[in-house]
């Protein structure tokens, strides 16, 4: 079998840069709404979650009565595969900023079968957070197979491998500005 090359496997554009920053915004204003005179604390999941937190912390400090301060932190999953059975998620790098007592908002790239989430809640509670809520960019809501309380979502993507904006195939794609389906041969 063929195989694609880089551009080649870029397959149908499902979102634009403009319409990923029109979703930042809404997100940025929701958030900033709950967090309102607050201390925030951003966890941004690595590394999917890379352009979005970057774009989405930027997006809160254009809020007029947001946060009253905002940490951003990072914290790093271990990729687990799609294949059946794939194993569970794994801590591969904590945060450092310290979120007991604290308002937490855990930044994700996409919400898929669900179990990234199930697990980071279920860790980060333990840490006894003032209040812990989730903001996804992407909702692969056809593949989700634990049910988990999502707080801010963004845009709704297919059930398809979707690549750029943060997302990878094979570590690559990432830097690409917008989001496209993988074209797999
Ligand atoms: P989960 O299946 O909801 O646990 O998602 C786990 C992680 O897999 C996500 O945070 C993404 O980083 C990654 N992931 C899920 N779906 C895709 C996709 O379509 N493209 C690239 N990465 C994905
Ligand atoms: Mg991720």
């Amino acid at each position: 079998m063929k195989t694609l090359g880089y551009e080649e496997a870029i397959g149908r554009r499902l979102y634009t840069p403009a319409q990923i920053a029109k979703a930042i915004e809404r997100l940025a204003a929701q958030i900033a709404k709950d967090h309102a005179r607050q201390p925030l604390v951003l966890l941004g999941v690595l590394k999917g979650a890379l352009c979005l937190c970057a774009d989405l912390s930027r997006a809160l400090a254009g809020e007029a009565d947001g946060p009253s301060e905002i940490m951003v932190d990072y914290l790093c999953l271990q990729r687990y595969g799609r294949s059946a059975g794939g194993g569970s998620p794994r801590l591969l790098m904590d945060h450092s900023v310290p979120i007991a007592e604290a308002s937490v908002v855990v930044v994700e790239d996409i919400a898929d079968n669900g179990r990234s989430l199930e697990f980071l809640q279920r860790l980060l509670a333990e840490r006894r957070p003032a209040s812990l809520r989730t903001c996804v960019l992407f909702d692969k809501r056809a593949r989700r197979e634990v049910g988990v309380p999502l707080d801010y979502v963004g845009l709704a993507v297919p059930d398809s491998f979707v690549i750029g904006y943060g997302l990878d195939y094979k570590e690559l794609y990432r830097n690409l500005p917008y989001l496209a389906e993988l074209r797999e041969n």
